[in-house]
C-alpha cells in the first residue's frame, strides 16, 4: 500500500515531499522497523538529528527498505555544542558516519542558541559540505529572522528550510509571512502539538467530523494547506498511514480560518523561545 505525496520545491531547485516522518524516540531495531513500516506506505522523507541517537537506526532502515536511496529524503541536525567551524564539519562527518550513508538530503542546525553566538561558523561548514557533496540542501531550525539575515549577510547564503514549531496552538504566522517573503519553506515540528489535548479540541472535532477525517487528518491538511511540510512521528504503522491520508480532501478558507482562531501566544509546548532558549 502506498499513498502518493505532493512535493515542494526548494530555493535551491531541489524538492522534498510536503509530509515526512519525525523519527523522535524512534530507535534500534523497533524503531529501525516502525521506519520500514513508514517508508512502504509511501513516506519518502524523514527527519532525525544526532541529538536523538537515531542516525543509525535511519540508516539501517534505508537499506533495509525496498525503496532505492536516491528515492529518499533523509535529514539530519547539528548539535548546539558543535557550532564551531571545526567541530561542525566533524559532526557532518560522524552524522554520516552513523547513518552509514554517503550523503544527507538535508543537514539542519538544530537551534541558533544566541547567547553562544556561533552560528554562523556552523553554517559556513553547512555550506562547506554542501560543496564537497556530503549534503544535498542545507537548512535551519528554530532561527528567527534576524538570526537567518546575519547567515545571509555573512555567508551571503540562505537557508532553504526553517524548520519550526508549529501546530493549532502556535500557528507562527508571521514567521511562515516571513519565510513566504524570503523564499524559505517552513517545515512544522510537533506538527500535532504531540498529540495531546489538542486531538480533543471541540472546533476541531467539528471540522474532522464534517469530513469524516480524524482530528489528526484535518491538522495535517492545514499544514499541507499553510504550504508548509509537516513531519508527524508515529511508531504506529496504522497511524502513519493516517497520517499521509490527507490528499483526497480540502479545508475550505472558513475552516482554515477556524483553526487560525485556535492560536494563542503562549501556545508553545515547552515554552522554547529561540531568542532565549538554548540546546546543546
Ligand atoms: N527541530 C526541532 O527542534 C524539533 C523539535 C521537536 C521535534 N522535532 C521533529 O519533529 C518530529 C515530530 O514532532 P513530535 O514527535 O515532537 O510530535 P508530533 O509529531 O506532533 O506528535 C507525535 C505524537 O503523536 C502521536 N501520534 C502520531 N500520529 C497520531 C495520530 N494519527 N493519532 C493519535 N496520535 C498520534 C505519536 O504516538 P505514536 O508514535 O504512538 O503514534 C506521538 O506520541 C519529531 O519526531 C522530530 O523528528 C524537531
Amino acid at each position: 500500500m502506498s499513498t502518493l505525496i505532493p512535493e515542494v520545491t526548494l530555493n535551491d531547485g531541489t524538492s522534498l515531499p510536503s509530509i515526512g516522518l519525525g523519527t523522535y524516540k524512534l530507535k534500534g531495531n523497533t524503531g529501525a522497523n516502525s521506519i520500514i513500516s513508514a517508508i512502504h506506505q509511501g513516506y519518502r522523507l524523514i527527519d532525525s538529528a544526532y541529538n536523538y541517537e537515531n542516525e543509525g537506526t535511519v540508516g539501517e532502515a534505508v537499506r533495509r527498505s525496498s525503496v532505492p536511496r536516491q528515492h529518499l529524503r533523509i535529514t539530519s541536525k547539528l548539535p548546539g555544542r558543535y557550532h564551531t567551524y571545526e567541530k561542525a564539519v566533524t559532526t557532518i562527518q560522524e552524522s554520516l558516519y552513523r547513518s552509514n550513508l554517503d550523503y544527507y538530503d538535508l543537514y539542519l542546525i538544530h537551534w541558533p542558541n544566541p547567547r553562544q553566538d556561533q552560528y554562523v561558523e556552523a553554517w559556513q561548514a553547512l555550506i562547506d559540505a554542501k560543496k564537497w557533496g556530503l549534503i544535498r540542501s542545507i537548512g535551519v531550525c528554530n532561527f528567527l529572522p534576524e538570526h537567518i539575515e546575519r547567515l545571509e549577510k555573512e555567508t551571503s547564503v540562505k537557508p532553504s528550510i526553517n524548520q519550526i514549531e508549529l501546530h493549532p496552538y502556535f500557528n507562527q504566522a508571521e514567521q511562515r509571512k516571513w519565510h513566504e517573503a524570503h523564499q524559505i519553506i517552513t517545515e512544522s515540528w510537533s506538527p500535532l502539538a504531540r498529540a495531546n489535548d489538542v486531538l480533543h479540541n471541540e472546533t476541531l472535532k467539528n471540522i474532522a467530523n464534517r469530513h469524516h477525517k480524524t482530528v489528526s487528518q484535518v491538522i495535517l491538511r492545514w499544514h499541507f494547506q499553510l504550504g508548509a511540510i509537516s513531519i508527524p512521528k508515529s511508531a504506529s504503522p496504522e497511524r502513519q498511514l493516517e497520517n499521509i491520508s490527507i490528499f483526497d480532501f480540502s479545508l475550505d478558507d472558513s475552516e482554515m480560518n477556524q483553526i487560525t482562531t485556535l492560536s494563542r501566544p503562549d501556545g508553545r509546548i515547552n515554552n522554547q523561545d529561540p531568542a532565549t532558549y538554548e540546546e546543546f
